[in-house]
């Protein structure tokens, strides 16, 4: 059984190891990524897979501490990092209230919020009160209604300036890694460099120090779309329709149950 790693374990991979990070929403999955993923991430991108929504702005707490609880218990020697969800980190008072809640009542090893410079007194007050944080920069998804749209960034000087500032913030503000999406690969090599804590991408090429990807989308079972940044190792969502009919068909034509499967 692997050992959980720990922040510190983590941070020194960085120029050593490429991080695995995948997101789990349950226990059922946790358990199949505890071994082979380095993180497992508990993102509120299950608002959009498993919840059906169309983003994830309207992601609660309670739902994120339901199912890091569920990862959490499937996974016991993970390092497991929760979403704070849209709107429960606007401010420090509010941030380090429903960070705690999030640590005391799911067991999270870290927290993840969205935002660069506009964020750092958020992050130095969480780390400042014993609450591991990992950033995210670039392409923000819960701004997504704010900004009209997923928008690559990192697409003229400005940004890719920008984009360092904030690696630059967060690092400085505690956080003991960040993941950064959506940004162009030669601008996140640089983003990367500019740090010394692991910067982990997904959609942002691979001169990064890991990887994410949310788990529905590279297993196949996520449909509706994929994005370019996604490949998929397996077709899931046609290996369980193919199941789900032969089930159908074996009850329909009475060959299941079968001998071997009664009392
Ligand atoms: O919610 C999520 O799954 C994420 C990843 C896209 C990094 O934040």
């Amino acid at each position: 059984m692997k050992k959980k790693l720990s922040i510190d374990n983590l941070k020194s991979y960085k120029n050593s190891k490429k991080i695995v990070m995948i997101t789990a929403y349950d226990a059922l999955f946790a358990k199949m990524f505890e071994n082979l993923a380095d993180i497992i991430l508990v993102g509120d991108s299950l608002n959009m897979s498993f919840l059906g929504e169309s983003d994830t702005v309207t992601a609660t707490l309670s739902q994120m501490i339901y199912h890091t609880k569920a990862v959490r218990n499937g996974a016991k020697n993970s390092f497991v990092i929760a979403d704070m969800p849209f709107g429960t980190y606007s401010n420090k008072k509010t941030a380090l209230k429903n960070a705690v809640k999030m640590f005391q009542k799911s067991g999270c090893d870290a927290i993840k919020i969205e935002g660069g410079v506009e964020k750092a007194d958020i992050i130095k007050h969480l780390t400042q009160n014993g609450i591991a944080v990992c950033g995210h920069i670039g392409l923000l998804p819960q701004s997504v209604r704010g900004e009209g749209g997923y928008k690559i960034k990192g697409k003229n000087e400005i940004e890719a300036k920008k984009l360092i500032l904030d690696a630059k913030a967060v690092e400085e503000a505690g956080a003991f890694c960040m993941v950064i999406e959506g940004v162009k690969a030669e601008v996140a090599k640089e983003v990367a460099k500019s740090v010394s804590i692991p910067v982990i991408g997904i959609g942002s090429g691979k001169d990064v120090d890991g990887q994410v990807l949310v788990f529905s989308d590279m297993l196949g079972f996520f449909e509706e779309f994929t994005p370019k940044f996604v490949k998929r190792y397996l077709n899931g969502a046609d290996l369980v329709k193919e199941a789900v009919l032969a089930y159908k068909q074996e009850v329909e034509n009475g060959t299941f149950p079968s001998q071997e499967h009664i009392y």
